[in-house]
């Protein structure tokens, strides 16, 4: 049991499981399984773009911001949550989005709706570690904040090689641990209230990228402080 863990008696009851994986610092990490984030994300809909989604906005801009750059109409959003990045997307991409909770599609269903967003093609509850599209289906994929809500998010680098075309452009934007630090202790402190939070304060980018990708990804910080990070992975 890691340090802190009674206290997540006082915090809001979701279903987990324990990974038993050792980290590099020997601490098991507290997993979030696809049960568990649905009902993080069940109580997360109806207050998440006032609070964690405001200040992601960075972001998410960023991200979209460098989408809308790119080559190619087919982009893919994996845990598009509320759909805070759909008006983003310049009018000329078509933009597919799924996510595991129903709650958070029917806020970007709202969302679509009420702002008539036609680039918009499809919303789909479907997990974004076993996808049903057909390989190469997209130019690019986008994850905002996801990479660290994941069961395991080499999995999900796996998926989007998979759906993304040769030659296409895999973006995750995330908030990444420090590696030292005040920063580093609050995210430590933080760590074993995954299951409460829905995603892991403590997840470090080595988690997502194994070797060759983690050397061909381009990162770059995001405001604000920097606390984001963009990362560009060629496809
Ligand atoms: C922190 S929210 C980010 C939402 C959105 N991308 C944004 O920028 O606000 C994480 C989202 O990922 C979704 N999610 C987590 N694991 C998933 C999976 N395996 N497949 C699809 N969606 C997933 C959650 O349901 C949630 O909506």
């Amino acid at each position: 049991m890691r340090q802190g863990e009674k206290g997540l008696a006082l915090l809001p009851k979701a279903r987990f499981v324990r990974h038993m994986t050792l980290r590099n610092d020997v601490r098991p990490m507290v997993q979030l399984d696809a049960d568990a984030i649905r009902d993080a994300y069940r109580r997360w809909a109806g207050i998440y773009d006032a609070t964690f989604g405001a200040v992601s906005m960075w972001g998410r801009r960023r991200t979209v911001g460098l989408v809308n750059r790119l080559p190619g109409r087919h982009v893919l959003e994996v845990g598009v949550g509320t759909g805070l990045a759909l008006p983003l997307y310049d009018g000329a991409k078509q933009v597919t989005g799924i996510d595991l909770s129903a709650e958070m599609l029917a806020q970007a269903r709202r969302k679509v709706r009420a702002r008539g967003l036609s680039h918009v093609c499809a919303l789909e509850e479907m997990d974004a570690e076993a996808m049903d599209f057909a390989d190469g289906s997209f130019d690019v994929a986008a994850a905002m904040f996801v990479a660290s809500v994941v069961p395991h998010p080499r999995r999900l680098v796996a998926e989007l090689k998979r759906v993304v075309r040769p030659g296409g452009h895999i973006l995750f934007v995330n908030h990444f641990s420090a590696s030292g630090g005040v920063r580093l202790m609050a995210e430590r402190a933080l760590a074993p209230a995954a299951r409460a939070l829905g995603w892991h304060p403590d997840f470090r980018v080595d988690e997502l990228l194994a070797q060759p990708d983690a050397d061909r990804a381009v990162l770059r910080p995001v405001p604000p402080f920097g606390l984001f990070t963009l990362v560009h992975l060629p496809r």
